[in-house]
């Protein structure tokens, strides 16, 4: 009898690192494989899982305009009560830190089944940045029986929480194996094409913690800038959240050299990554993969969960306050040796085989 995994997901990040997770896994024999959305995202999801060609057994489409953490989280925890009854999987594997994952994970321990982590030990230790995705994490790997570490140091942070050595499995980031699936050596869109010749800043924001005064601070910095080099233009793909798309309007309207787009295609997203000058972000996963394709990151945050890249060199962390963004962004745009060296292609994640890696775990372990 083939075992039962089922793999659960529901915003943009996690199904861009899990859909590569997912074509492994239905390629098994071994392994029955199932995907349940939570539909945390409802557009932003749809469009990575057209990309990937991957289609849902379930979807709880839980998403509402503006939802609080509770919606989410409650939603979520009653709905997948049913469907793990229903399902009865050998392992659910879950993604990050998002509150799908907390839920999830909370409603598998609540059903006594066995979770696996993808992308496990993930750390600030500050529970209050970013905010709530590291109670999330930490909450997680309370219940995982599967932890997927991307790298050795996240290893080492569940080690040092007293998590069995046994249960942890250094995979690499799945964040490569998509990487290796869309980044193109000839690659065009009209964006670019407006772009061409200038220098690209590509932007984005989203995170809870920000949204609001911070956030009003961090597209002041990018403005600013803008104004004052005429050979730098900005595109900025906007996350569909109301809150960001307010504040965005409110600062960055009414520049010619700003363009604020709709979310990219995965695909179309890791590309302009690769055409931009510099990225600047409050993301995650941008800031993995980054590093691979060389391009310099100021982070807009005060910590990082993934000192990788600050240690690859490639990503800095410029906080939220607006002088300060300005500053290093000026930095990075006219001194050279700066830019050199944030530009150096290195790649702290692993060799693009990390969904490989967590299947054959288990197929042996299941
Ligand atoms: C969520 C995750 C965050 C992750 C981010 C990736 C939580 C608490 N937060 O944050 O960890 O970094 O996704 O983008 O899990 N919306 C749409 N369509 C979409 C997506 C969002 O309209 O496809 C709008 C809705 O009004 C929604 C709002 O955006 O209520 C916020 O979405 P939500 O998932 O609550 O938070 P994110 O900030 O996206
Ligand atoms: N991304 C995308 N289209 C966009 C912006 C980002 O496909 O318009 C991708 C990006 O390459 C990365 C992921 O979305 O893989 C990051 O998602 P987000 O910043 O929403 O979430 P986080 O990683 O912060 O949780």
């Amino acid at each position: 009898m083939p075992k039962k995994v089922m793999v659960v997901f529901g915003t943009r990040p996690e199904a861009i690192k899990m859909c590569p997770l997912v074509l492994e896994l239905q390629s098994r024999n071994a392994l029955e494989t199932t995907v349940c959305v939570t539909g945390q995202h409802r557009q932003m999801l749809d469009q990575v899982l057209l990309a990937f060609g991957v289609t849902p057994d379930i979807d709880l489409d839980v998403m509402q305009q503006r939802q609080t953490l509770f919606d989410i989280t409650t939603n979520i925890l009653l709905k997948m009560k049913a469907v793990l009854e229903e399902q009865k999987p050998d392992v659910v594997l879950v993604h990050g830190d998002t509150t799908t994952t907390f839920a999830t994970a909370l409603a598998c321990f609540y059903s006594g089944i066995a979770v696996g982590h993808v992308e496990a030990g993930l750390r600030t230790y500050d529970i209050t940045a970013p905010y709530p995705e590291e109670f999330n994490r930490q909450a997680v790997d309370i219940v995982t029986r599967f932890y997927f570490a991307p790298t050795a140091l996240s290893a080492q942070n569940l080690e040092q929480e007293g998590k069995r050595k046994d249960h942890i499995h250094i995979t690499g980031n799945t964040a490569i194996d998509a990487l290796r699936m869309t980044v193109r050596n000839s690659y065009g869109h009209p964006q670019l094409d407006w772009a061409a010749g200038s220098r690209l800043i590509l932007i984005t924001a989203h995170r809870r913690e920000n949204l609001g005064e911070p956030m009003r601070q961090m597209f002041r910095a990018i403005r600013a800038i803008i104004e004052e080099f005429p050979d730098v233009k900005a595109i900025y793909p906007i996350h569909m959240n109301p809150a960001v798309r307010e504040v965005a309007d409110e600062v960055l309207r009414g520049e010619d050299r700003i363009r604020i787009i709709e979310p990219l295609d995965v695909l179309d997203f890791h590309n302009f990554m690769a055409h931009s000058h510099l990225i600047i972000t409050d993301s995650g996963g941008i800031q993995e993969e980054a590093p691979s394709l060389g391009k310099p990151v100021l982070v807009m945050r005060d910590v990082t969960e993934r000192p990788e890249g600050i240690a690859a060199g490639t990503l800095r962390l410029v906080g939220t306050e607006e002088a300060r963004i300005r500053e290093a962004l000026h930095l990075l745009l006219t001194d050279d040796a700066t830019y050199q060296a944030m530009s150096q292609a290195a790649n702290p994640y692993g060799d693009g085989f990390a969904s490989r890696r967590i299947a054959d775990i288990l197929e042996r372990e299941l």
